[in-house]
C-alpha cells in the first residue's frame, strides 16, 4: 500500500486512539515497560502519545509518526503529563540519526505498520548507544492454531482498515536482529511481546 494512504487510514483513526479505551493489561504493560525508559528518548510512531502516562520524570523524548493527526493528540498528552518533547512528523523509514544519539529507544504497536521491520530493529541498534536500552510492545501472529487462522484469514482486511499487519512473527525479527534480549514477556497466546533489551554488540 502506498504510504499516502496508509497516513490518511492512520489519520482517521487518531481521534479514537485520543480517546484511548485501551484495556487494562495493555495499560499495566505500558506502564512496566516505560518505566524503564531515561535519558533521551526517541519513541517511533508515538501515535496519539498512549505512552506519555508512564515515563518517569526527567526523560526528554524525541516523538516520530507520519500522522499530522496522531501527533496533534500527542501534543495534547504530553502537555497534560508534563513530558517534554520533540516532534518529528515524517516516514520513520526514512528517517536517519547519527550512530549512538539515544539514550533509550521505545516502540509500541508500531512493528506491525513498517515495510520492513527487520530493517527498522536493525537500525535502532545503530541509533541508540551501545548501553542504551530498547523498549518494545508488540504484537503479531498467535502460537495457537485456531487464532493464528484467523489472524490470516482476516489480515489482509484488517490491513486495508486499520493499517496493520497481524500476521507477523515479531520473535522471529527479533532473534534475526541479534536485538540482546535482557528480559521478555508473551500474553495473550503469544500474540502481544514484552521486551526489555540493548543494541546487539558493534
Ligand atoms: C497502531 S498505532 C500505535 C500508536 C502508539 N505507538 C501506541 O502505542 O498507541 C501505529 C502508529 O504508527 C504510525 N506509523 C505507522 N507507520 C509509520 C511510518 N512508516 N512512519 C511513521 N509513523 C508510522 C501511525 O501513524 C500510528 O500512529
Amino acid at each position: 500500500m502506498e504510504k499516502e494512504r496508509l497516513v490518511r487510514i492512520f489519520d482517521r483513526q487518531a481521534e479514537r486512539y485520543e480517546k484511548n479505551k485501551e484495556p487494562s493489561s495493555l495499560r499495566m504493560w505500558r506502564r512496566n515497560l516505560l518505566s524503564q525508559a531515561e535519558g533521551e528518548v526517541l519513541e517511533l510512531a508515538v501515535g496519539a502519545g498512549a505512552n506519555f502516562p508512564y515515563y518517569p520524570s526527567g526523560v526528554k523524548v524525541t516523538a516520530a509518526d507520519f500522522s499530522e493527526e496522531m501527533l496533534a493528540g500527542a501534543r495534547k498528552k504530553a502537555s497534560a503529563y508534563n513530558i517534554e518533547a520533540e516532534w518529528i512528523c515524517m516516514d520513520i523509514e526514512k528517517m536517519d540519526f547519527a550512530a549512538h544519539s539515544f539514550d533509550t529507544i521505545v516502540s509500541t504497536l508500531s512493528f506491525c505498520c513498517y515495510e520492513n521491520p527487520l530493517e527498522m530493529l536493525k537500525k535502532i541498534q545503530h541509533w541508540c548507544k551501545p548501553e542504551g536500552k530498547i523498549l518494545l510492545l508488540e504484537h503479531g501472529i498467535s502460537s495457537n492454531i485456531m487464532v493464528s487462522g484467523a489472524q490470516r484469514v482476516l489480515n489482509p482486511l484488517l490491513f486495508k482498515i486499520i493499517g496493520c499487519h497481524h500476521t507477523r512473527d515479531f520473535l522471529k525479527l527479533v532473534r534475526d536482529s541479534g536485538l540482546n534480549v535482557q528480559k521478555s514477556e508473551s500474553h495473550w497466546l503469544n500474540m502481544f511481546h514484552i521486551i526489555w533489551a540493548s543494541p546487539r554488540n558493534q
